[in-house]
């Protein structure tokens, strides 16, 4: 499923802040249908890349080729254009605004036609049920206002959104760092969706345990510098943890996750507690 083809790639990206030096040399790429993780502490840089990915920064020197092309954006706009799709921490989502409003929101169909050229009120909130209704939500009233969902499901929201409206490479900067570990793992399930999808997702976080069940390749950042890029196979979580500092107990997150997808009768939300439950296995004692 996974190929060679390189989406998007930066070679020895430099962005500097006057003399603030946020990165550095960053070398890195993004394949469809694969996740990458983008760890590193406070100030590593990590948001700041992905600005310059989405075109919200320009780089200050080297090379950003985006399906095999050089590419220099002026704007997120053009970014999105190309189906580059990036989801904040606060969301860009309008609390009082409905979710169907929301959904719609500055998005821009970036290939095909999307059905919704004369904008049709009717459609506009079946589609935005139906597309939340693949991600497994269940949105009863398409008025509700975003404000009154939970983190995750507007995280949901977003995602779903990005994945509508044709991302071909889907940007989430911790969209799990204010959630619950139950709605994490909700989060974590359309972050798989996604790359099933064949979008190539790039995953910010500071937890390990959650970038280890979802991520195929873990690119960390020091200092603005890429400090180490490691495929799954090469990276033990063990090596994973120690690398970021603290985290959250295995075990615990695992059990936590079963017990959810019990009660929710989930079987993605099971089969995720059973991957995070391996992880452990492997670890030493
Ligand atoms: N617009 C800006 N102007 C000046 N300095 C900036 C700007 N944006 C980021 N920086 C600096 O660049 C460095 C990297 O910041 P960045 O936000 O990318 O870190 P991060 O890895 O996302 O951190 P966190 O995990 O806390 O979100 C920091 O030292 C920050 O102060
Ligand atoms: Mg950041």
């Amino acid at each position: 499923m996974v190929n060679d083809h390189k989406l998007l790639e930066v070679d020895n990206l430099s962005k500097y802040f006057g003399n603030v030096i946020a990165l550095e040399d960053v070398s890195m790429f993004v394949r469809a249908g694969e996740v990458t993780c983008l760890l590193g502490d406070n100030g590593a840089g990590k948001s700041t890349l992905i600005k310059t990915l989405s075109g919200v920064h320009k780089p200050s020197k080297g090379e950003y080729r985006f399906d095999g092309s050089p590419v220099d954006f002026d704007s997120p706009r053009d970014a999105r254009a190309l189906g580059i799709a990036t989801v904040y921490q606060d969301l860009a989502m309008i609390p009082l605004m409905s979710i169907w409003r929301n959904f719609f929101l500055g998005s821009e169909p970036t290939k095909g036609s999307v059905p919704v050229r004369r904008f049709d009120i009717e459609q506009a909130k079946q589609v935005t049920r139906d597309e939340m209704g693949k991600m497994g939500i269940d949105v009863r009233d398409p008025d509700q206002p975003v404000g009154t969902l939970s983190g995750g499901e507007r995280q949901s929201v977003a995602i779903a959104r990005a994945v509508f409206f044709g991302a071909r490479v889907l940007i989430l900067d911790e969209p799990t760092a204010a959630l619950g570990v139950k709605q994490a793992g909700v989060v974590l399930k359309y972050i798989l969706h996604a790359k099933q999808r064949g979008i190539g997702v790039i995953f910010i976080t500071h937890n390990p345990h959650h970038a280890y069940p979802v991520g195929d390749h873990f690119v960390i950042l020091r200092r603005g510098r890429v400090s180490g890029d490691f495929t799954k196979d090469e990276l033990p979580l063990e090596q994973l943890v120690s690398m970021m500092a603290g985290g959250a107990d295995l075990e615990a997150l695992s059990h936590e996750l079963e017990s959810a997808a019990l009660t929710e009768q989930d079987e993605a939300l099971a089969e995720l507690a059973h991957n995070v439950e391996e992880v452990g296995g492997d670890l030493p004692e």
